[in-house]
């Protein structure tokens, strides 16, 4: 990952926090024995050099359903849906180096074997990837970047929706949430834009025994400040 990450910065580019400690050596290692085994980067990194729509990346066949989670963070959302869920295939998308060596110390630790992680800015896997491909994309508390000038940072912009939209095999499989109320309101109006695409939206406020509840380091921090967290599904 290192070589190609220096070869091609361009695919990894973001304007947030990358590294948050340092890596140790023992991670590093890992990472450098490891991480291809579990990554398509290289494959989407081919793609995009070579680009032609007709030759995006095939995923693994052999799983019952194919979810992906965006800026996994800390990956505990991610590792605990691939113990739960072993016949089903989870990737993770997060441009944060820490969490891709937390999760693949779990993935080497418990043997998981139906996880692919990338290190790429998502958008480059996404636009790999076929249309129709995929059961299920989580977005779990995104940056809200809500000073005016940085919006533009933010992960969710029309464009992303509309590539999620044709991203998913069936409606209203796209999960967000969030506990920026500012970020909240500017998402509804993006999907607004796309309500003919979507047939509709669902927007709730999440209590303690909804699924999507306390299940991040995120989401666990804005509840202990007495935060809400928002569900949007489309
Ligand atoms: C606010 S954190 C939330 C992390 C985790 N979901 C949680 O709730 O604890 C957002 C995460 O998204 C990642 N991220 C933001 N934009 C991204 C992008 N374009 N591609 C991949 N990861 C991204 C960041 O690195 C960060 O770890």
């Amino acid at each position: 990952m290192f070589s190609s990450k220096s070869e091609y910065p361009k695919y990894y580019s973001y304007k947030g926090r990358k590294i948050s400690k340092r890596i140790s050596l023992t991670q590093k290692e890992l990472i450098n024995k490891i991480y291809n085994q579990y990554s398509l980067d290289e494959q989407i990194i081919k793609y995009h050099n070579n680009y032609d729509s007709n030759k995006k990346i095939t995923l693994p066949k052999r799983f019952t359903k194919v979810n992906i989670e965006i800026g996994f963070g800390d990956g505990d959302f991610l590792i605990k849906n691939a113990i739960s869920y072993p016949n089903e295939l989870f990737i993770g998308i997060e441009v944060y180096l820490n969490g891709i060596a937390k999760v693949l110390t779990n993935i080497s630790n418990i043997k998981l074997e139906n996880i692919i992680l990338s290190h790429l800015n998502s958008i480059y896997f996404l636009e790999a990837i076929p249309y129709r491909s995929v059961d299920k994309i989580f977005i779990i508390n995104p940056d809200p970047w809500i000073k005016k000038k940085h919006n533009k940072r933010r992960l969710i912009s029309s464009e992303v929706i509309k590539l999620l939209i044709n991203l998913i095999k069936t409606k209203n499989s796209i999960y967000i949430t969030t506990d920026s109320e500012l970020y909240l309101k500017d998402m509804v109006s993006l999907i607004s834009k796309h309500v003919g695409n979507i047939g509709t939206y669902d927007l709730r406020i999440l209590s303690k025994n909804d699924r999507l509840y306390g299940i991040s380091r995120y989401q666990r921090k804005a509840i202990e400040k007495g935060e809400k967290i928002y569900q949007l599904i489309f």
